[in-house]
């Protein structure tokens, strides 16, 4: 398995915060990965691959402004505010993209930043945030549990002066393993995983070597292929105390999973009829994330598959798609329902709209009958390395078309 996406991102920012050289190890090759190493670089900084490490070495430059194009390319960009609000006193960047899958304002990250006491100014779709005499500490309530906003309060508070508490604070894994590099860097913060984080600013942090946690959303996505497509999978470095919710799941559906050590055998003994209902929400509920993979996982059973949506406005881009497939679903509102097949389409053409509806469709793609084309690889690009060698090495059929 490889280690988490959206742990590595917020690290990579972080790295800028930290002095001499800070290396994520086994980190994945992701376009998502190289759009932030491209950030990291155009304020003046160096990373670089070496081996399966990233590693990161901060430059003083007086470059303040991220471009445009990047801050566009993906979300995350914003997770660049803090560590260089604390590098050069001001920042500017450009209101962030992403994926397609809902309204991503970024009002909780900034609304903690002027708590901090930086000056935040938007115009012409620019945020620029400044604070040339540093941060002061505080208490924060975050209005809703955003792991983005989290991660940037906590790197904003890590160094700022005195103590900050943060209220009502995501609990992702992903937001517990940044602490755990910032900590192991020098800082000073306790409570992660928790919904009050408090910490104590520190002057400066040292360069680390961190092993992010591994990918749940990958494992999910394994779990839901075997699912679909029955067979036996063994997934090493598999993330056991982030998957239970997901699991549970499964099995009512007819998957077995034996842990060991750390790895997991997934294997699938029958489909059996069970309905599923799930609401997604923030940690520890229904990962949002998952839910297009229950989908792709639910697509050979009988049962029925209730998902409502509570923290994306867009998550069913894939409804549409696994219509073409036959499959019997439809969106009612922030409600998805799946129920079997109304008919076994044969060939099918797809189209991935976000990354994980893209790998929602790979799934799917593998579970029938017939052959899929699935245009929008890009979006899957982002989340998974290589998808195609992954599911070949499991016995599926699956290339990638270079297209000119
Ligand atoms: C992260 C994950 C993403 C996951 C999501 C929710 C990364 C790189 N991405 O995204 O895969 O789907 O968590 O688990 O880690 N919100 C606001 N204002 C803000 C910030 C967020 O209203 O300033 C809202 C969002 O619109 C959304 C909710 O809060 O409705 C949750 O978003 P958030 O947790 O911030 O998601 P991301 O950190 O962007």
């Amino acid at each position: 398995m490889p280690v988490s996406k959206n742990a590595v991102l917020p690290i990579l920012a972080a790295s800028l915060m930290v002095d001499g050289e800070s290396c994520i190890n086994n980190c994945p090759k992701l376009s998502d990965v190289y759009a932030c190493i491209k950030i990291t670089e155009s304020t003046g900084s160096v990373a670089f691959f070496e081996n399966d490490s990233l590693c990161v070495i901060y430059k003083d430059s007086n470059i303040t402004q991220v471009p445009e194009e990047l801050c566009r390319a993906m979300r995350s960009s914003v997770l660049y505010l803090a560590p260089l609000l604390y590098r050069k006193g001001r920042v500017t960047i450009s209101l962030p993209g992403g994926c397609n899958i809902g309204n991503r304002p970024v009002d909780i990250h900034l609304a903690g930043l002027e708590k901090l006491g930086a000056k935040v100014e938007i115009s012409d779709g620019k945020i620029t945030v400044s604070a040339l005499q540093g941060l002061k500490g505080t208490q924060i309530k975050l209005r809703v549990p955003s792991v983005g906003a989290t991660q940037t309060l906590i790197m904003a508070a890590a160094t700022a002066k005195g103590l900050t508490v943060l209220k009502n604070c995501a609990r992702e894994p992903e937001v517990v393993d940044l602490v755990r590099f910032l900590n192991l860097a020098g800082a000073k913060i306790a409570g992660a995983g928790r919904n009050e984080i408090i910490i104590q600013g520190v002057q400066s942090l040292a360069g680390v070597s961190y092993t992010p946690v591994a990918d749940r959303i990958v494992a999910a996505t394994l779990l839901a292929a075997v699912n679909a497509c029955k067979g036996v999978c063994i997934i090493n470095n598999y993330p056991a105390e982030y998957m239970q919710q997901f699991e549970n799941l499964l099995k009512q559906t007819g998957l077995g999973i034996v842990h060991y050590s750390d790895s997991a055998m997934v294997y699938k003994y029958a489909h059996v009829k069970n309905n599923i209902n799930v609401h997604t929400g923030f940690y520890p509920a229904f990962s949002t994330d998952m839910g297009p993979l229950l989908s792709g996982a639910m697509v050979n059973n009988k049962g029925a598959l209730n998902i409502c949506e509570t923290v994306f406005e867009n998550r069913f881009s894939y409804c549409s798609e696994f219509e073409k497939l036959g499959i019997k679903c439809s969106v009612n509102d922030r409600c998805y329902t799946q129920n079997g097949y109304k008919n076994h389409s044969e060939d099918a053409t797809l189209k991935a709209q976000d990354l994980r509806a893209g790998a929602a469709l790979v799934v799917a793609a593998l579970a029938k009958q017939g052959c899929c084309e699935i245009e929008g690889v890009e979006f899957i690009d982002r989340g998974y390395e290589k998808i195609e060698e992954v599911f070949s090495a499991l016995g599926a059929d699956i290339r990638r078309i270079q297209l000119d």
